[in-house]
């Protein structure tokens, strides 16, 4: 990775994270798009078993090239399904992160999770190798929701799954839900909403459904097999979210995330949306560090066979410019409760904010501007208009 003297001097300046992509899972969901494989597409030359060796190997070899890096303050594994591996191989390559960059003490380090893919004993070792935080992807509470997203777990499984995570120890716990599932009523989702909230999460992520061009879902949609909600539905169900997490204790931070206190947010995404630096290690995973971004080749195997040959897993990459980092900036920024910093803003930017303010979409909060429940609805046109 080719990083310039000026984006490994940011190393020691912001805050570090690792991501780690592991690309499995049992079966993959109609509407995910996600770079990830069931045993039958895998194909030759990557396996399971020989995953956690091959991202020591790319650990290591980046250890080599971030000369200055501080330690790590969040790890976040995601998927694919992560728990597919055995926690001793998680534990593996999270024992590599920490050997070749250290860990800060108050590291967050968390693994994505379907319920079904835990036991009380995988859990319990994961917490014992410095794991802290899990992340549930729940989805919904509603069978004929789950079948229409291809969701393999019982939902009468989660409790279950959730009281085995506190007892091996996590105190960080998160649970993802999906809205807008085509047949999906305003009573199925609150009935959703309520069981998250009653599993006590400390944090809870609630995405609208995307339709990813090239799923099987994508094309279920267009032979009309399935009809997505209209837009005012989407937003009835976001409205009836925030009410609900808000009146019971969970605020939101981030248009689709909701924590019950600032020590409980997700400190890696947040690391993101600040534009902060971080390693992505695995097949098709991203990194950013200081204005330079650069991406891994996507497939398992091609991936297994570079590092197997000392070569570096980098497909390509780009320097991001200084118009580029602004506009994302305010796309970021803009989504966080902790607003949009207005000293940051150029004269065409400033120019908009009274217009979006005087409409009932953001306030101004001292020198940030936050959005307004109506303006969250609505953020891709604020987003619009500010960067346009
Ligand atoms: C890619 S998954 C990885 C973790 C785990 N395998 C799971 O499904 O929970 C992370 C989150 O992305 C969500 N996701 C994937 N595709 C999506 C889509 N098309 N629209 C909305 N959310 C999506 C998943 O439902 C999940 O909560
Ligand atoms: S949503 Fe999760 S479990 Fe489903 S295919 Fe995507 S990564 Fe795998």
């Amino acid at each position: 990775m080719p990083l310039t003297e000026r984006s490994l001097s940011t190393l020691g300046e912001r805050p570090f994270g690792v991501y780690v992509h592991v690309p499995f899972c049992s079966v993959r969901c109609g509407y995910c798009d996600f770079n990830t494989y069931t045993a039958d597409e895998l194909g030759e030359g990557a396996t399971r078993a020989s995953y956690a060796d091959t991202a020591i190997l790319e650990i290591e070899r980046a250890g080599r090239e971030l000369t200055g890096a501080p330690a790590v303050e969040t790890v976040f594994f995601g998927g694919g399904t992560p728990t597919q591996l055995p926690s001793a191989d998680l534990v593996r390559i999270l024992d590599a992160i920490r050997r070749t960059f250290g860990l800060a003490d108050d590291v967050e380090v968390t693994t994505e999770a379907n319920p079904d893919s835990v036991t009380p004993d995988s859990l319990a070792a994961l917490r014992a190798g410095g794991f802290t935080r899990i992340s549930y992807g729940v989805q919904s509470a509603v069978p004929h929701v789950l079948a229409t997203l291809d969701r393999t777990h019982d939902p009468a499984g989660v409790p279950q799954a959730v009281r085995w995570a506190r007892e091996a120890g996590f105190e960080q716990l998160s649970v993802d839900l999906i809205y807008g599932t085509p047949g999906e009523s305003i009573d199925d989702w609150r009935a959703s909403i309520e069981q998250a909230i009653a599993l006590e999460p400390d944090h809870i992520s609630a995405y609208a459904l995307i339709v990813e061009d090239g799923t099987a879902f994508a094309r279920k949609v267009r032979r009309g097999e399935v009809v997505m909600p209209d837009d005012d539905e989407t937003a009835d169900k976001y409205v009836l979210a925030d009410e609900l997490f808000s009146a019971a204790g969970l605020g939101w931070y981030e248009l689709s995330n909701w924590a019950t206190d600032d020590a409980a947010q997700c400190r890696h995404n947040v690391l993101y949306w600040h534009s902060d630096n971080w390693l992505g290690i695995g097949p098709g995973a991203h990194s950013h560090i200081g204005g330079e971004r650069w991406w891994n080749v996507k497939h398992p195997a091609a991936y297994a066979q570079r590092l197997a040959a000392g070569e570096s897993p980098r497909h390509d990459g780009e320097t991001i410019d200084t118009a580029t980092a602004r506009m994302e900036q305010i796309m970021l920024e803009i989504r966080l409760r902790t607003g949009l910093d207005l000293d940051s803003l150029g004269p065409e930017a400033s120019a908009a904010v009274p217009g979006v303010v005087s409409r009932g979409l953001a306030t101004r909060e001292g020198d940030r501007l936050v959005l307004t429940r109506t303006g969250r609805l609505l953020a891709d046109a604020v987003v619009r208009e500010l960067v346009e």
